[in-house]
């Protein structure tokens, strides 16, 4: 589990104070300043290239144009144009299908743009060209928010912009490119029988996004859309059928993996939630946040168990023991705390007896946590430090330093067997190392770069 902390965060900031003056400035009504928006948070999850419902994709403006079965969206000057009758309810089911109605002032947002002739006014560099079909096309190294190892140990899964790159997992081979809607996806997961990848990000300060891909097909099953800003820290039920993800809402969200239904939205955090991990069942869920809290939650409910640790630095990452409710918790503090997911008997409130042990302090805010399985277990830790230290977790003892990172690193991923480690973050390498001795066994930009014309 792995979070991408500094570069998500200014980025929004300054992305936000960019529309700033634009959103002040009431004129004539926008395309791309009004009613783009409002289609990426509400209704691109259904209506995007990859999925089409009732053949309408939203995603760009000839293609609203253009319309689903029933015809075009909407005709310039047309009060009865098709997408107003569905966002009003007045055709069935009302949309955004399975959400609440859209507010009344983006409903007027919409009219009014077509009341005053639907013209285009999206920039030229904004027109999106990117689709499966014409994959990014990069001239550096994106920055890398996730990694994640498919359970059958064949492929790592690479976290780049506006997709996910699936590579063979000894770095040998680009095998698939995932591209989708979000720019930034900060967390990837496999389900346990590999079937499915989930991936949680979003466009900073515009949409966050939950994309459910079928692996063995490259498709695009499901995406959700939520909150008007990144998520993070998303994680998976052992048996596949229930999502967890952190917003900056405060929120944790609960959905239901094969409709992309929202079933809790969990609400005890006073700051962004930037990592999950549900607990061997399924059944819990413990929740990091940048208000320094590590959250036991009910699943089903979406109730508040247990404060899990003492309240120390901000949290960013969070990783559980394979096959155990105990988990490794990791931020500000730059120190790794090891806790029991469920409080002894003799229980004080705010109190430390859930810790197991204090793994040693980092030179970095830590950003990434990682838990092998394997015959003997080991616990990554990375972050703004450019090396990742590997742990005995039963000792505590140092077993190995990875080297050879220029910055900071978001993402950390052991594989199956344990026997691999595979780091990225800000330098946009992906590195392999063993991971008993943190020796290199592949270094790789994950993306084709675009030859340079020099
Ligand atoms: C959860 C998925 C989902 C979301 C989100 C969603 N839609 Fe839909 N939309 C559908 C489905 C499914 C249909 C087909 C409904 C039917 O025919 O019964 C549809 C049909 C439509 C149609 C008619 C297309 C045609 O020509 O048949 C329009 C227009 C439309 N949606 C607009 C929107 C807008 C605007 C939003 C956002 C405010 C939105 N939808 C959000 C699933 C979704």
């Amino acid at each position: 589990m792995h979070r991408l902390l500094g570069t998500a965060i200014l980025s929004t900031i300054a992305i936000a104070t960019q529309f700033v003056p634009l959103l002040a400035a009431v004129e004539t009504p926008s395309y791309y300043r009004d009613v783009r928006p409002i289609l990426q948070r509400n209704c691109q999850g259904c209506h995007q290239p990859s999925l089409k419902s009732s053949g309408l994709d939203v995603t760009t403006f000839a293609d609203f144009a253009k319309g689903g079965r029933r015809g075009p969206a909407f005709m310039a000057s047309d009060a009865a144009s098709l997408v107003l009758k569905y966002v009003k309810g007045e055709l069935q089911p009302v949309m955004p299908m399975g959400a609440p109605p859209l507010p009344k002032d983006q409903i007027d947002s919409i009219a009014a743009w077509i009341a005053a002739g639907a013209k285009d006014d999206t920039p030229a560099e904004a027109v999106d060209t990117i689709s499966a079909a014409h994959p990014p096309i990069y001239s550096q190294p994106p920055v890398i928010g996730a990694l994640a190892f498919s359970p059958d140990g064949q492929t790592l899964a690479v976290a780049g912009y506006r997709e996910i790159l699936i590579h063979k997992a000894d770095g040998s081979g680009l095998v698939k490119r995932l591209v989708g809607q979000s720019e930034r996806l900060n967390s990837l997961a496999f389900s346990a029988d590999g079937k499915q990848l989930i991936a949680a990000g979003g466009s900073p300060a515009r949409f966050g996004e939950i994309q459910v891909w079928d692996t063995a097909a490259g498709t695009l099953k499901k995406s959700t859309t939520l909150t008007n800003d990144t998520v993070f820290g998303g994680s998976i039920t052992p048996d596949g059928k229930t999502i967890a993800v952190g917003a900056t809402d405060n929120s944790v969200r609960i959905l239901e993996t094969a409709t992309g239904k929202e079933l809790q939205k969990i609400g005890n955090h006073e700051n962004w939630v930037l990592c999950t991990v549900f607990g061997v069942d399924g059944k819990r869920l413990v929740s990091v946040s940048k208000d320094r809290a590590a959250k036991l939650s009910d699943v089903a409910s979406g109730g508040f168990l247990e404060n899990v640790n003492l309240l120390r630095g901000e949290l960013s990452a969070i990783a559980r023991k394979p096959g155990k409710d105990l988990v490794v918790v990791g931020g500000e503090e730059r120190v790794p705390y090891i806790y029991m997911m469920d409080r002894p008997k003799v229980m004080k409130i705010a109190d430390d007896t859930t810790l197991v042990r204090k793994l040693p302090r980092q030179d970095g805010n830590i950003a990434a946590l990682a838990w092998s399985g394997g015959a003997k277990e080991k616990i990554a830790v990375a972050g703004l430090a450019p090396q990742v230290n590997i742990y005995d977790p039963e000792t505590g003892t140092m077993v190995a330093a990875c080297t050879g990172h220029t910055a900071g690193i978001y993402a950390l991923a052991f594989n199956p067997a344990g026997d691999r480690l595979a780091t990225a973050g800000f330098d946009g390498h992906v590195r392999i190392y063993s991971a008993d001795t943190c020796q290199l066994q592949k270094d790789f930009i994950p993306v084709p770069l675009l030859v340079s014309r020099q």
